[in-house]
């Protein structure tokens, strides 16, 4: 047994100074690498119909994120970057959040609309099961974000948690800059009326999400 321990612990030191040594050169050679691979990302891509190469092209919060922001200097820059995010959120102009949650659970199982298989100018979808339980009835989902079942059961229909709701799906990147979850709003992916009934569907009581 204590044999074992301490072949472990070798093997441990050995790995961590075997990282350290990759670490330093990896800081050496990152802004290599991260050119080589958007060159080649450039070089095998290639404009299809509505999905065109500026989708290639990285907003500030996306290069933050693809640089491994572990320093101080980019924490600072992440907060600044969140700031920019949030100040992009609108909010309804009739002050109306809520739509239709049967609408908005149609929106939550398709993701089609931006494909450069679908016609442009197709309403799009949110995907949202893509990465989020949402209902019992659907078996299907992934699990990249958390669950929202029972989303509007637990977090209730106070005006911060409708305003945080609202902010999270126009921006995510609003409350953390290297979100994995989509910019509904401030990318265009869904109007305001879409964004209107997935907000039913996360906190309407009479939506499937909450029963
Ligand atoms: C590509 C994956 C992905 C998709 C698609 C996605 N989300 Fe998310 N979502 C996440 C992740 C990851 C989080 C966790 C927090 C974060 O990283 O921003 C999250 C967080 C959330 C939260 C906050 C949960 C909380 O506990 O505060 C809500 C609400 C939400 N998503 C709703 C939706 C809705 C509605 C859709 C569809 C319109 C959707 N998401 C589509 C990945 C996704």
């Amino acid at each position: 047994m204590k044999t074992r321990t301490l072949a472990a612990t070798a093997a441990l030191t050995v790995s961590i100074a075997g990282c350290a040594a990759i670490a330093t050169d990896a800081t050496d050679t990152h802004a290599d690498y991260r050119a080589q691979a958007i060159a080649l990302m450039k070089s095998s891509f290639h404009d299809k119909d509505q999905a065109t190469m500026d989708r290639l092209d990285q907003d500030g919060v996306q290069r933050l994120c693809d640089q491994q922001p572990d320093n101080a200097a980019s924490a600072q820059e992440r907060a600044a970057l969140e700031k920019a995010e949030l100040a992009t959120v609108k909010f309804p102009a009739d002050g109306k959040f809520f739509g239709n949650f049967a609408e908005g659970e149609k929106i939550a199982q398709t993701g089609v609309g931006l494909q450069w298989s679908d016609k442009a100018g197709s309403v799009a979808g949110g995907n949202c099961y893509a990465c989020h339980q949402l209902t019992k009835a659907e078996v299907s989902y992934g699990n990249l974000g958390p669950s929202l079942y029972n989303y509007g059961k637990l977090r209730g229909d106070s005006d911060a948690i409708v305003r945080y709701t609202w902010t999270r799906l126009y921006n995510a990147k609003a409350y953390d800059a290297c979100s994995n979850m989509p910019r509904f709003g401030h990318k265009g992916i869904l109007t305001e009326q879409q964004l209107k009934d997935v907000m039913a569907l996360l906190l309407d009581p009479k939506s499937p999400v909450n029963q």
